[in-house]
């Protein structure tokens, strides 16, 4: 199902795999209509299905990262890029190393960075210098979070320091030996540099989802979920799969 709802459009896969198959797809389609162009990726388990496609859209010539330049949304602090668990391992691992993109092309904020507030000016200031993001690729916390933008009584602007949420903690413990390991803290995109994409394609799947993508997408533009702002933007599609949208279905058809 595709439905222009408001001034965003929502696109409704049966599963993982065609949602992951439409993302591919809108990424490949920017990354081909415009050379030079300048992609926001995320990490997570979301967006995964989405690289392996776009690894295998390459390998059968139907995509060329070599002029794209890119900017990840978050990555821990403090945390090794050498450590499995840094976002900058984690694009390497499922993206990166397998296509054909320039590695100095390639940008993710320092999660060892001593002066991190330095370090945030100079992020914008790099994605400022690239002409901004063309394609800005999010998936969403369930807590309502973007990047590691987590909710709060004011959207944030720019690149910024935060201190994780206990449910982002716990939510990303999975992924770590213990919850202890989780570095409590990360630098992450602003609202506003998220919001100055000027596209955003948001991937949302999984029942866990539900409540929050409804939230998002049809509920009240609020701090405390800090996705509903994608619904001020002018060109946002939210791509989901059957599950994430059982409760928006009955709301739009
Ligand atoms: C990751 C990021 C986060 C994730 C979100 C959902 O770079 O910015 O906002 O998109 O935490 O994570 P998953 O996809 O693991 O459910």
């Amino acid at each position: 199902m595709e439905k222009k709802y408001k001034n965003f459009k929502i696109v409704i896969k049966e599963n993982y795999d065609s949602t992951s198959i439409v993302v591919a797809d809108i990424i490949a389609g920017l990354v081909n209509a415009k050379s030079g162009g300048v992609l926001g990726l995320a990490t997570g388990g979301t967006p995964v299905g989405a690289y392996k496609q776009l690894i295998a859209m390459q390998a059968a010539g139907k995509v060329d990262f070599s002029h794209v330049t890119c900017f990840n949304l978050d990555e821990y602090h403090p945390i090794a890029a050498s450590n499995s668990q840094s976002y900058k391992y984690f694009m390497k691992d499922n993206l990166f190393n397998h296509i054909n993109i320039n590695p100095a092309n390639t940008h993710i904020p320092d999660g060892m960075a001593e002066d991190v507030q330095a370090e945030c000016a100079a992020y914008e200031q790099k994605i400022a210098a690239a002409g901004g993001i063309d394609l800005q690729l999010l998936g969403i916390g369930s807590n309502g979070h973007i990047g590691f933008n987590e909710p709060a009584s004011a959207f944030s602007r720019e690149t910024n320091y935060i201190a994780l949420e206990a449910s982002t903690i716990e939510a990303n413990a999975r992924y770590f030996n213990s919850p202890d390991e989780v570095p409590k803290h990360a630098l992450t995109m602003g609202i506003g540099t998220i919001f100055a994409a000027r596209r955003i394609v948001m991937m949302i799947t999984g029942a866990a989802k539900a409540n929050i993508a409804e939230a998002a997408i049809l509920g009240y533009i609020s701090p405390q979920v800090p996705a509903s702002i994608l619904q001020l933007h002018p060109d946002v599609t939210f791509v989901l799969d059957a599950d994430a949208a059982k409760n928006i279905i009955p709301r739009i058809t």
